[in-house]
């Protein structure tokens, strides 16, 4: 009876004592009362809104937390048995759960390069999956992701909250609606402002953490750790995370497709920018951030008759001269975090999670969408209703989105190859069409960059190569090295099968 708080043995012997042969959400059905028993995994920043949501919705039981910090996972348990008055069990290996007939469900926010093998590994065991943005680490993660849904015939939700905000359901059907004329393109914007996450350099791991199960699928780098914080800063090096495109980037990306109505991937990519800027902020030319992820970048997204360009700036983003923008996110300051679609009579701007802006031609404000609704509550009831189409963030629109970042992340990646010059890159981007005014968006990008102290003779952007994608066939069909970065090597036994081998 150790393991198994009171509660739950009293359910599990009445079950045994009927003799039922129960399993998956039969047994957890007969443990609890019929409800949903939760598994979360990863239990650092944002588990801990998992686990908020999972408190608050009476049709949940909270019962594992897993996390490869025991610390982490304590005090989450601790404020789990407060509220829901039983303590959840605490695992550090995600494979326990997956043999957990009690577990129905599991909601993962770990790092970035576990999501889609905790995916996969859940709906093979037969559970329901709530996975965090990105969906995947590359491009193949998020196919094999869909793949085992369909072939599970499981649920499986994204957490791209947006889709559950009322105000960008009303944007987008106003927008479909054409309350703004005709719109072919959008650009989504992550200003946001990202410091320096110190000195690279070689850092123990915590005594906490179990280093060989957090690094799972990517490389292990005998227990060191070239960064000084270990949590969240994962996010800045690519052997984990995606930068800022594949951190705050799929929420806007997604907002955007969906806006103008698209539902593959694109079929050329080009992005440029770099990790700048840090040697001026900390006034030392030789200053090397532990980060490998561009905290500057301009991707252009194009899908024949629609096009989309994503922007990240993560220096100083007081951009108050920018007076367009400053008019449409109704600041002159700060952030800005959002969407700008452009119609032939007007624009939508997504401000934030739950608001939006519709304008006519002339920037006089025509309608406000505002409200959001919870995106976990949506999971569960696709649960019980046992339909993916009652989702509002399906693996399929997680896998689209996220594969915004890890496009443009690879066209960047080969571009660091090739540093240009401000005049460089100024003649290369004029030979390349978009729906966007390329040079404009160049020139926006250079004059933020220059008046962040940024010398770009000395440390050029890097221009990505413009890159032919096949949407179908999810390859380069013209670049070997670019098809290669849509998978990664993976270390045994934590092998992201193939979609086909799901
Ligand atoms: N939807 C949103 O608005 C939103 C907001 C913030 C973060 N996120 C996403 O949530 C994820 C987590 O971000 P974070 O800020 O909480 O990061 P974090 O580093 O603070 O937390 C990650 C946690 O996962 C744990 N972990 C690592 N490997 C694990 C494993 N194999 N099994 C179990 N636990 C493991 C870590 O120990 C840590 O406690 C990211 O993918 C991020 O993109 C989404």
């Amino acid at each position: 009876m150790s393991k198994l708080s009171r509660r739950q043995f009293v359910h599990t012997s009445a079950a045994a004592g009927a003799g039922l042969a129960v399993s998956g959400r039969m047994a957890h059905a007969v443990q609890s009362n019929e409800k949903i028993g939760v598994a979360l995994i990863g239990a650092g920043g944002r588990g801990g809104s998992h686990l908020s949501a999972w408190l608050g919705d009476k049709r949940t039981d909270l019962l594992t937390i897993v996390d490869v910090d025991e610390k982490a996972a304590a005090s989450r348990a601790d404020a789990a048995e407060k509220s829901q008055g039983f303590r959840p069990k605490i695992v550090t290996d995600m494979r326990e759960v997956f043999d957990d007939k009690s577990i129905d469900v599991i909601s993962t926010a770990t790092p970035n390069h576990w999501h889609a093998l905790c995916g996969i590994w859940a709906m093979q065991a037969g559970k329901d999956a709530y996975i965090e943005k990105p969906v995947s680490h590359n491009i193949h993660e998020g196919t094999a992701l869909i793949a085992a849904a369909r072939k599970y015939d499981r649920i499986c939700q994204v957490g791209t909250q947006c889709r559950s905000a009322t105000a960008q359901q009303e944007m987008v059907d106003f927008i479909q609606a054409g309350g703004i004329g005709e719109v072919n393109f959008a650009r989504g914007l992550c200003y946001k402002r990202r410091k320096s996450i110190g000195a690279l350099g070689d850092y123990a791991v915590p005594g906490n953490v179990d280093f060989n199960l957090w690094s799972g699928p990517a490389a292990y780098t005998d227990p060191k750790v070239t960064r000084p914080r270990f949590h969240y800063d994962w996010h800045w090096q690519r052997l984990y995370g995606n930068g800022d495109s594949g951190n705050q980037g799929p929420h806007q990306t997604d907002v955007a497709r969906w806006g103008l109505g698209i539902d593959t991937h694109p079929i050329s990519v080009i992005s440029y920018g770099g990790r700048l800027g840090y040697q001026a902020e900390r006034k030392d030319d030789n200053y090397v951030d532990a980060g490998d992820t561009p905290n500057t970048q301009v991707s252009i997204y194009d899908y024949g008759d629609k096009c989309m360009v994503f922007e990240t700036r993560g220096l100083g983003v007081d951009n108050s001269d920018d007076a367009e923008l400053n008019k449409l996110f109704k600041s002159t300051k700060g952030n800005k975090i959002g969407v700008v679609f452009y119609g032939s009579n007007g624009y939508c701007v997504q401000v934030s999670y739950g608001h939006s802006i519709a304008y006519d031609a002339d920037m006089n404000v025509i309608k406000e969408f505002k409200g959001a609704k919870d995106h976990f509550a949506n999971f569960l009831d696709a649960v019980e209703s046992r339909n993916y189409k009652d989702l509002t963030a399906d693996v399929r629109e997680g896998h689209l989105s996220a594969s915004l970042s890890h496009l443009g992340n690879i066209s960047l990646a080969i571009g660091e190859q090739k540093k240009m010059s401000v005049k460089e890159a100024t003649e290369h981007l004029s030979k390349i069409k978009s729906l966007d005014d390329n040079d404009a968006t160049l020139q926006r990008t250079i004059k933020h960059l220059e008046k962040n102290g940024v010398d770009l003779e000395k440390y050029p952007i890097a221009m990505g190569p413009l890159l032919k994608f096949d949407p179908e066939k999810e390859i380069f069909p013209e670049n070997e090295v670019a098809t290669a970065m849509c998978t990664r090597e993976y270390r045994a036994p934590f092998v992201c099968p193939t979609a086909d081998k799901v």
